[in-house]
């Protein structure tokens, strides 16, 4: 079986982009193909001490976790869910890549560049980060990885390290497959924009001080909505999707169209020509209150121990799988 594998990421404050974007996208993903590959979710928290944790960490893990549940992920026997800290080989393997990988290709990763832009100090895990995710992908020989476009750069550099490797030291890693690949097999290129309320032309955005800008996955029903009546739309004064002239309509359009579950292109027709925008946000915000309620209720009914067992299963599973290929690795160096 093959495998598609992604890292998510432990945010804290999430909108509504980020559940209609990526959550609920994963989700499917995972729900859709989990009969014919393995699917591994795994939570990078190797990855994010790069930066300052509070100590908070291991309830945003847990909490993380509950987000992906709640928005409609089915766990079975090959939906496989761990920390990466749980799983040492990952650490060990990052070492043996390190020894593969050159400065000069990790000092073009424009991840680094922004990172490191005007700090004097920079330490070393940020520098390395992509080496440490090239292992993340080629201990459990994963084809497909599923991430935004800002970790293309990342997903091109784990397949040159394979390729690289498997040039000096004979096939070991299976390389996964092109970003164009990538792209086409999981739609990514699909993934949603959510767009700030009160500036369409942005995208929404956790940092905008705005309140009513965003929505947040804590926000009530309520107070959603209200944010929803209070969202900029335009002069025209008629709802057509178009994102130039109309960003701020065409975004309500969309919020409509995944709030529901309904194909874009049918709201779009469904709302083609109406004039009174009002009409629009009434059920716009209706729709939004209801997914917001629903996926509230669900995260209230997962407990931690739920999550901690997932856990249990997923690390036995991931520790297996990836020992064994740590094994070939090291045999293949001469380290065995
Ligand atoms: N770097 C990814 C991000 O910032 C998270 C990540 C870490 C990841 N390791 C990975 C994603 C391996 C895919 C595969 O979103």
């Amino acid at each position: 079986m093959k495998t598609i594998l992604t890292g998510l990421r432990a945010n804290s404050d999430l909108h509504i982009g980020h559940y209609l974007g990526v959550l609920t996208h994963m989700a499917n993903l995972a729900n859709q193909h989990s009969k014919d590959y393995q699917v591994n979710f795994f939570i990078p928290d190797l990855h994010s001490i790069i930066s300052e944790v509070d100590g908070k960490m291991q309830e945003n893990i847990i909490r993380n976790v509950k987000y992906y549940l709640a928005a409609g992920l089915k766990p079975n026997d090959n939906v496989h869910i761990y920390r990466q800290s749980h799983v040492p080989a990952h650490s060990e393997l990052c070492w043996i890549l390190n020894c593969t990988a050159t400065m000069g290709e990790l000092n073009r990763m424009t991840q680094y560049k922004e990172k490191g832009e005007g700090r004097t100090t920079v330490n070393v895990g940020i520098f390395d980060y992509p080496v440490l995710m090239a292992a993340d992908i080629l201990l459990y020989s994963a084809e497909y990885v599923p991430v935004g476009e800002d970790q293309f750069q990342h997903l091109e550099l784990a397949r040159n390290l394979a390729q690289r490797f498997n040039n000096k030291y004979g096939e070991v890693f299976t390389v996964p497959v092109t970003t164009k690949e990538q792209v086409e097999f999981m739609g990514l290129d699909n993934g949603v924009r959510i767009r700030d309320l009160l500036n369409p032309e942005k995208k929404m955005s956790k940092s905008t001080p705005a309140e009513n800008s965003k929505i947040m996955l804590t926000d009530t029903p309520e107070r959603a909505k209200k944010k929803i009546m209070s969202a900029t739309t335009d002069s025209v004064g008629m709802v057509k999707y178009d994102m130039w002239a109309q960003p701020g309509i065409s975004n309500l359009l969309v919020i409509e169209a995944l709030s529901t579950g309904t194909p874009l292109d049918k709201v779009v027709e469904k709302w083609a020509g109406e004039t009174r925008y009002g009409e629009l946000k009434k059920q716009v915000a209706e729709s939004v209150a209801t997914m917001l309620a629903d996926f509230q209720a669900k995260l209230k009914e997962i407990s931690d121990d739920e999550v901690l067992w997932l856990f249990e299963a997923g690390e036995q599973y991931a520790n297996k799988v990836a020992n064994e290929k740590l094994l070939e690795v090291q045999k293949a160096v001469g380290l065995r």
